[in-house]
């Protein structure tokens, strides 16, 4: 049994990452930290744990949770995991980053993404990017795990294994559409229902931050130097992402179905969107709400000559807290799928 505690467990993905580790057999939820719900039930907040938890929100600091856990989840803003990191590092407690502040390995690329400067490149070097699939073995003896972003997850996870073909082009364009909880719970004017009901807004059209990570990780799949044109878009969702992705390349579709299968081998969260006949033949978020599944699958474009492939995931569960529980059961010899094996809710 480790005893772990949330950093800004008011928010989205810290509501996911107590729902979800509310049943795991070797976890103590010790402390749910927020600062604007000190000494409140976490049920107020998060009413899906209504009944099941006397569990309340402690205001304490990341370092006094340091003090009494072996795992610290810090769900916190980008920006923000940063400040606290470098102390906690010193008290030997492990760190799980649900942030972007320690996935890319170029400190250089902060300034331009993020818009901060990166003043620690050696501890962006001690941080494992939290994708299990690519990473297993470096996840095995990690004491901090960066979490992957959502939509970052999403286009990796589709566009990785294709990434063997000769490419005619090293531009990947993805769109992805992604439901309203991938901003997080904080307000502002844009998010009001009647602002974002019924809205397909393109939130970020071009310079996505998740930009700089995808390319990192296609890189190290690949070996290849890709560049993603990402545009981002608001859907009339609450959870879900679907990234559809072109990319410059051509086979038959045996050889691309076996290039999947044989990336992702025995992978148990990641399913191939085959069935022609089901009214979900390509990937589609309505079918993994609730899940740790990543979607995946693809349609051949003979005329364009580009494999246009899709990937669908709950952004808080494998975009988010389902990656981060699959690597903390991975470091710590777990079963890997312990929390996170239930099918989706369907439907939604
Ligand atoms: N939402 C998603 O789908 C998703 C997916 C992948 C990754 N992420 C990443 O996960 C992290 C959390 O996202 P989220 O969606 O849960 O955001 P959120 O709903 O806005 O929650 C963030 C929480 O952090 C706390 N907080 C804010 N500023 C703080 C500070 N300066 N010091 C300490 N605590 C602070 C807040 O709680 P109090 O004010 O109550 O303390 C808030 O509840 C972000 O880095 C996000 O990019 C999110």
């Amino acid at each position: 049994m480790i005893k772990i505690g949330i950093v800004g467990a008011s928010g989205y993905v810290g509501g996911e990452l107590l729902r979800l580790l509310s049943n795991h057999e070797n976890v103590e939820i010790k402390y749910a930290t927020s600062n604007s719900h000190k000494n409140e039930k976490i049920s107020r907040i998060h009413p899906d744990l209504y009944g099941l938890t006397d569990l309340r929100f402690s205001d304490r600091t990341p370092m006094e949770v340091a003090q009494d856990v072996d795992l610290i989840f810090l769900a916190l803003p980008h920006g923000t995991s940063i400040k606290y990191v470098p102390d906690l590092i010193e008290t030997g407690v492990n760190i799980i980053d649900m942030s972007a502040d320690f996935r890319l390995k170029d400190p250089e690329k902060y300034p331009e993404w993020y818009g901060f400067e990166h003043n620690y490149p050696d501890l962006l070097k001690k941080f494992i990017y939290g994708m299990p699939e690519l990473h297993r073995d470096q996840i095995k003896n990690a004491k901090y795990i960066a979490t992957p972003g959502c939509i970052a997850s999403s286009s990796i996870y589709s566009i990785a294994p294709f990434l063997s073909l000769s490419l005619n082009d090293n531009i990947i364009n993805v769109d992805a559409k992604v439901g309203s909880s991938g901003s997080g719970s904080g307000l502002d004017e844009s998010k009001i229902f009647s602002e974002r009901f019924n809205s397909i807004r393109a939130y970020k059209p071009v310079h996505h931050r998740h930009t700089p990570e995808i390319e990192q990780e296609l890189k190290y799949v690949s070996n290849k130097d890709i560049k993603i044109a990402l545009s981002a878009h608001s859907v009339n969702m609450v959870r879900g992402i679907l990234t559809t992705s072109s990319i410059y390349a051509m086979d038959d579709e045996i050889k691309l179905w076996s290039l999947l299968r044989d990336f992702y081998g025995n992978e148990k969260f990641v399913r191939l969107m085959m069935d022609k006949k089901s009214n979900y033949k390509y990937p589609d978020p309505k079918i993994v709400i609730g899940s740790n599944f990543a979607d995946i699958g693809f349609a051949i474009d003979k005329y364009i000559k580009r494999i246009v492939s899709f990937g669908a995931i709950d952004n808080m569960i494998k975009g988010a807290a389902g990656n981060a529980i699959q690597s903390m059961n991975i470091m710590y010899k777990f079963n890997e799928y312990e929390s996170l094996i239930m099918p989706s809710l369907f439907p939604v």
